[in-house]
């Protein structure tokens, strides 16, 4: 890394005007190549012993070399010094039209690992980031590529268990020019094609434990191009660098060759403090409600978010997944998720506080309480979740009055997601979007609504209507699961395909049934 820094186009060191102190320019800029190349992989449990150690190391030739956590320290490029990355956050302005899941809100990991690519790619070296999942990397990487200046090309690439050679093969060659017979560049002249490739070690192991496509990464690095199998001739490919993310192998995720990393710089991106976590999304529910007319409610953003920090930290500390909780997986998508469900209710329909912590309470327990499978585990969620509010929100408030609030967009035809009516006033609305079902259903359903059936239907409606809103539904046979699955679908105006996995189902009948499914959604229009 040092020579990224220390050459001459960049540092004149016989510049006394712009270098003063060229000897301490030079420490300070092999102090940050240290870090980050030696340093760099190391997981957060033991970056603190490194940083001790390398600062024992430095003082003794750099004595004005700084306290505090080596990775904390970006460069100051007008004086060559070190300063911390907490003075190059930019500010983050919220705005509504951007897509919930593209909105990156700067925090000091987003500057240091958008300002480690710049460096890294622009001086050709290929990246590597790993780090548990949901700490966002994927987020960082997509970020750095879209907002880069024109000397990159990006392309993306996500690899899963299934991605073949010919997979791979193909996006290279649908995302690079064919120059010559031979050769692929880059579209525009002295520009570089960037492939993100994420999840890059989920290719599933062969017979032999290679993971091919990663192999075929490995040949494109080390030999600069690949065999095109079939005109039988080597493809050079220029230009082309590569930015990797992966999570550390388990639960699907295999052990990738070193011959394969050792082309990368790797990074390590330890899991967000929960200083980062209260940024972010303090960042985007008050940027939210700052929109409201009239204001007033925004102060509120700031200590809701810490709740929702707390309980999220003890439901991973408390609900731990066993054989027959398999699911009690929780991370920062979900926390995600609390805030994104927040944003569906409108700025005009929250008219006080209690409307707000309503809002914030039923988002809460939609994502992680639902997910809870009896009641000892319910009650214990209960009780953190009040415990935590009337901390951080001094409410004064009963336990009861939260526990069956649902919000829903299907009480009027306005399709506003606002707080639902108690049940029995629900009753009618129900039996009529019932009716609507039943109007163009092949097969009639005949529902008697009572409330622990409105609240499944509202929870799947609900997730329906958000963006990336997948459920999975797990219950006992015969508890409603496909028949509310189907009127909540209808009340999106959305059709439902049912696939159904018998014992002679083999891969070939389950691409029949993803092909009937995507022509529905992309020849016929339907929403499935
Ligand atoms: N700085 C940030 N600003 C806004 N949202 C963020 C930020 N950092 C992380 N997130 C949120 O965290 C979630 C997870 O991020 P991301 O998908 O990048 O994780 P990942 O590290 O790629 O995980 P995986 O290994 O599972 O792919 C995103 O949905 C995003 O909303
Ligand atoms: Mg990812």
């Amino acid at each position: 890394m040092i020579h990224i820094f220390l050459n001459k186009e960049r540092i004149h060191l016989e510049n006394k005007e712009k270098v003063p102190h060229p000897e301490k320019a030079v420490w300070t800029y092999v102090a940050f190549s240290i870090v980050w190349s030696l340093g760099a992989n190391l997981h957060e449990d033991t970056r603190n012993m490194f940083g001790e150690f390398l600062r024992g190391q430095i003082r003794n030739h750099y004595h004005e070399f700084p306290d505090g956590d080596v990775f904390e320290y970006g460069i100051n490029p007008t004086t060559h010094t070190l300063e911390q990355w907490t003075n190059q956050i930019p500010d983050f302005n919220y705005d509504p039209k951007i897509n919930f899941f593209d909105i990156l809100v700067p925090t000091n990991d987003t500057v240091k690992y958008k300002y480690l690519l710049k460096e890294l790619i622009y001086h050709g070296y290929n990246v590597l980031f790993t780090g548990e999942t949901g700490v966002g990397k994927s987020v960082i990487v997509k970020d750095f590529l879209m907002t880069s200046d024109e000397r990159i090309e990006p392309a993306f690439v996500n690899f899963s268990g299934k991605t073949t050679c010919k997979n791979l093969q193909d996006a290279f060659e649908g995302s690079l020019d064919p120059k010559r017979k031979n050769l692929l560049a880059p579209k525009v002249l002295n520009t570089s094609m960037i492939f993100f490739i994420d999840d890059v070690n989920m290719p599933q192991l062969e017979t032999y434990f290679a993971q091919p496509p990663c192999e075929l990464l490995r040949q494109t690095i080390d030999q600069g191009g690949f065999y095109d199998v079939k005109k039988l001739l080597f493809k050079h490919v220029k230009d082309t660098k590569f930015i990797a993310a992966c999570a550390p192998p388990g639960g699907g995720r295999n052990a990738v060759t070193p011959r394969l990393f050792r082309h990368f710089n790797m990074i390590w991106v330890p899991d967000l403090s929960s200083a980062s976590m209260k940024t972010i999304f303090t960042a985007i529910l008050k940027g939210n409600l700052d929109l409201k007319k009239g204001g007033g409610i925004s102060i509120f953003a700031e200590y809701i978010v810490k709740a929702s920090v707390d309980i999220y930290k003890t439901a991973i500390k408390e609900f731990l997944p066993t054989p027959t909780k398999c699911h009690y997986t929780f991370n920062l998508r979900d926390l995600s998720k609390v805030i994104q469900g927040m944003l569906m209710c409108s700025n005009d329909d929250i008219p006080d506080k209690e409307y707000l912590v309503y809002l914030y309470i039923s988002e809460t327990y939609r994502v992680f309480r639902d997910r809870l499978i009896d009641e000892k585990d319910r009650e214990k969620f209960n009780i953190m979740s009040h415990e935590y509010l009337e901390t951080h929100l001094t409410m004064d408030w009963n336990l009861a009055d939260f526990q069956n609030t649902i919000f829903g967009d299907f009480e009027t035809n306005e399709r506003k997601y606002v707080k639902l009516s108690d049940s029995n006033e629900l009753i009618p609305r129900l039996d009529e979007l019932l009716m609507v079902y039943n109007s163009d259903a092949d097969t009639q359903m005949n529902l008697v609504f009572f409330q622990d059936c409105i609240q499944h239907l509202a929870r799947i409606a609900r997730i329906l209507r958000q963006q990336r809103g997948n459920a999975m539904l797990v219950g006992v046979g015969g508890s409603g699961r496909s028949s509310m699955a189907k009127l909540a679908a209808s009340i999106n105006s959305m059709s439902t395909f049912m696939i159904e996995i018998t014992k002679s189902c083999r891969q070939k009948e389950w691409y029949e049934d993803i092909k009937k499914m995507l022509r529905k959604c992309g020849i016929d229009e339907e929403t499935v």
